[in-house]
């Protein structure tokens, strides 16, 4: 991994950070506090971690009590969060709301495509606590009569349909540990992800509606089917009434389940040990294929019930939306488990924000009356686009708190949520979190102590995180200095036991904790700078991952896809930084001998990414060269390729390849320019 040598200069989006910009909102006056408060408090909460994490737990309902808050596991890192506690986060989701005035409040929204060209949709669900603990309790029985049970495993590969929630509930009700495979993979990511697992059982639909084409999602799945052959039975949405390839005897529609199935059905939630896994969820690294991060039941509830509260300010009259696809880790903690723990009305929907016109959201915000606003900078950028009056068309005065994740928001996006969408009544943050945090760990406050906002900061850790900004060596950085981004302290909510990486604990100490060996610091693979009020500002990613418009692709896989196709020997993939998407993938090939190099190559090599890998992963540019920088020990060098990508100077790049002589990287560094302007 390269960490060392890194540049000073700090932007986002080539935006300089406004470090010393403070801004407070007289309408949240009550929830402001200052920094010194706020860093006093927070400096308490990680001196006593356990008793910090203690009491925020028992706001939640146990069916056992924890023995010991925070425990080491059998592997080294690999903690367990409330030892001995019993929990069910299907029954805190549902079942203490139905037993509660809540049973009728509505618990999801749902708005499908198509949607006619005043962004009214054609279809609208709405379903209570009630009939969603109906619901979930229905599939449950089902998944039983598959004979599924506690530790068995299963697959769920659905658009953003209720179906999708309901899944996911109906396993974690019974212990049935899931992997959802966001609908957008292709066939080749959903049979990897479901053989990793080892997976018995996939729930897929028929097809969906995206950007008014149909997508046939079964005929995907059929085709991933081939590489599984140890999923033994595939339950079936009905979305659209599709024609589809069903298999005797493998292949059951829900409805014809269901239909066996009555309303009174009640599966009683297993009562589940605290440190349990309640799901896999893959995600890319710097090498080898996407990892399975593993999260547990008791932490992971803790730290979505907190920041639902502090981070989101969640209240019974809120209408909550988050932009997100639940295919991320931010729809599994963000629309499904933290909001329905907190018995919040959730908005959900099928679609794009800019189909049929880009005001598909800023319509849905005045319809269902928004409070809470949870969005990606990428598509803030794109919207912006397109100017203030999609926005201006309708009435977004129902919002009163905003938030963004998933990448860097420049400050100029940040301004014009802050302005134009919130009207500047609204607090906006940036949350940082990743697919192994579990939840938010880094962001402004404004449900429990706000202090002032900054355009485009992440602001400080939450409370009872122990997030630090570190040099080389594993110090703090001094204040305003750029270093790597580290959580010094276990937290609840962090990928758990039995293994922490399915299958491999050894590979999950050695990614997160080996940078800085017996410190226990968890590295995020972040750039990061602290301003002089402590502020933390996630700059990017200090590895061989590339955030495409928030999504998250490792190098070496697309690297490995490109060298796959048979005219392809070598490849080698950067991120170059982009005003819209935040970074796209640049590939540098080498062809083999007997293929030329032409624009129809290109053509052929970019669809070979799509069908392989996905469409996010399809790289802007794709460069023939005759050969790749190398070290003298033969490694590839990266860092010149991300410089060059970038557009940084040489005099950036010369220092930074450890193995390698000046002057060599010099001619590397030349020949990949001249072969680039022959490849033109
Ligand atoms: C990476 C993790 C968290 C859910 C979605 C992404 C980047 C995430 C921010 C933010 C700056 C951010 C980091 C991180 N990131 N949120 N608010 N500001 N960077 O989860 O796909 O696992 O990606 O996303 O680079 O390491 P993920």
């Amino acid at each position: 991994m390269i960490l060392s040598g890194m540049p000073e200069e700090v932007t986002i989006v080539g935006e300089v950070l406004p470090f010393d910009e403070k801004i407070e909102l007289e309408n949240w006056k009550d929830k402001h506090v200052s920094i010194k408060d706020y860093l006093d408090y927070h400096r308490k909460s990680i001196e006593e971690l356990e008793e910090f994490w203690g009491s925020v737990a028992k706001e939640l309902e146990w069916f056992k009590p924890w023995e010991k808050v925070l425990e080491e596991g059998d592997h080294p890192y690999v903690y367990k969060w409330f030892k001995g506690g019993k929990i069910n986060l299907s029954y805190l989701a549902l079942d203490r709301h139905v037993k509660s005035w809540r049973k009728n409040k509505l618990a999801y929204i749902w708005e499908g495509e198509p949607v006619n060209e005043k962004g009214e949709p054609k279809e609208v669900k709405k379903l209570t606590y009630h009939e969603l603990w109906q619901m979930v309790n229905r599939v449950s029985h089902i998944l039983k009569n598959f004979g599924l049970k506690k530790g068995d495993k299963i697959a769920i590969y659905l658009p953003m349909i209720p179906e999708l929630p309901i899944f996911m509930l109906a396993a974690s009700r019974l212990g049935i540990i899931f992997t959802v495979i966001f609908s957008g993979f292709t066939a080749e990511n959903l049979s990897s992800r479901m053989n990793d697992l080892g997976a018995k059982l996939l729930i897929t639909v028929d097809g969906f509606y995206r950007r008014g084409k149909v997508i046939n999602l079964k005929e995907i799945a059929d085709k991933a089917l081939t590489l599984s052959p140890q999923i033994e039975k595939v339950v079936v949405v009905k979305r659209l009434n599709l024609k589809v390839n069903m298999v005797e005897g493998r292949d059951y529609w829900l409805n014809d389940l269901l239909d066996k199935v009555p309303y009174s059905a009640n599966a009683e939630p297993e009562l589940l040990e605290s440190e349990y896994p309640l799901y896999v969820l893959f995600t890319s690294g710097t090498t080898g294929k996407p990892k399975g991060i593993i999260h547990d039941n008791g932490g992971y509830a803790t730290l979505l019930h907190a920041t639902m509260k502090w981070v989101f300010d969640i209240k019974d009259e809120d209408i909550y939306f988050c932009t997100a696809d639940i295919g991320w880790v931010t729809g599994h903690s963000y629309i499904v488990y933290g909001p329905l723990i907190e018995g919040a009305t959730i908005l959900m929907y099928e679609g794009t924000p800019d189909y049929p016109a880009p005001d598909r959201w800023w319509s849905m915000i005045e319809r269902y009356g928004v409070t809470i606003f949870y969005t990606t900078p990428t598509a803030v950028r794109m919207l912006m686009r397109f100017g203030d009056e999609y926005v201006k068309k309708h009435d977004l005065s129902s919002l009163r708190l905003i938030h963004s994740v998933g990448e860097p928001i420049n400050p100029s996006a940040w301004r014009w949520l802050f302005d134009v969408i919130g009207e500047k009544r609204c607090p906006v943050g940036s949350t940082w979190w990743m697919t192994e945090t579990g939840g938010i760990l880094i962001s402004h406050l404004p449900g429990k102590a706000l202090i002032p906002l900054k355009p485009g900061t992440n602001g400080l850790p939450i409370f009872g995180v122990d997030a630090d900004v570190v040099d080389d060596n594993g110090n703090s950085v001094p204040l305003g200095k750029k270093g790597y981004l580290v959580i010094k302290k276990p937290w609840p909510g962090m990928p758990s036991a039995p293994t922490g990486m399915l299958g491999d604990p050894e590979r999950y100490r050695k990614v997160y904790f080996e940078r800085f060996p017996g410190k226990g610091y968890f590295l995020c693979s972040d750039y990061a700078v602290k301003d002089k009020d402590e502020y933390i500002w996630v700059a990017g990613r200090a590895d061989e991952v590339l955030k495409v418009s928030g999504h998250r692709i490792g190098t070496y896989e697309l690297e490995s896809v490109l060298v796959s196709h048979k005219a392809v020997t070598e490849a080698a993939v950067a991120g170059k930084p982009d005003p819209i998407k935040g970074e796209v993938p640049i590939a540098y090939v080498v062809l083999k001998q007997g293929f030329e190099a032409n624009s129809k190559l290109i053509e052929e090599l970019k669809r070979w990414v799509r069908e392989k890998h996905g469409p996010v992963s399809v790289p802007e540019s794709i460069f023939f060269v005759n050969k790749l920088p190398k070290t003298r020990s033969g490694k590839i060098m990266r860092r010149l390729i991300k410089a060059f990508t970038s557009g940084a100077s040489l005099g950036d790049v010369s220092t930074l390849e450890d193995e390698a002589a000046v002057e060599e990287v010099k001619g590397a560094y030349e020949e990949l320019m001249k072969s680039m302007k022959a490849s033109k």
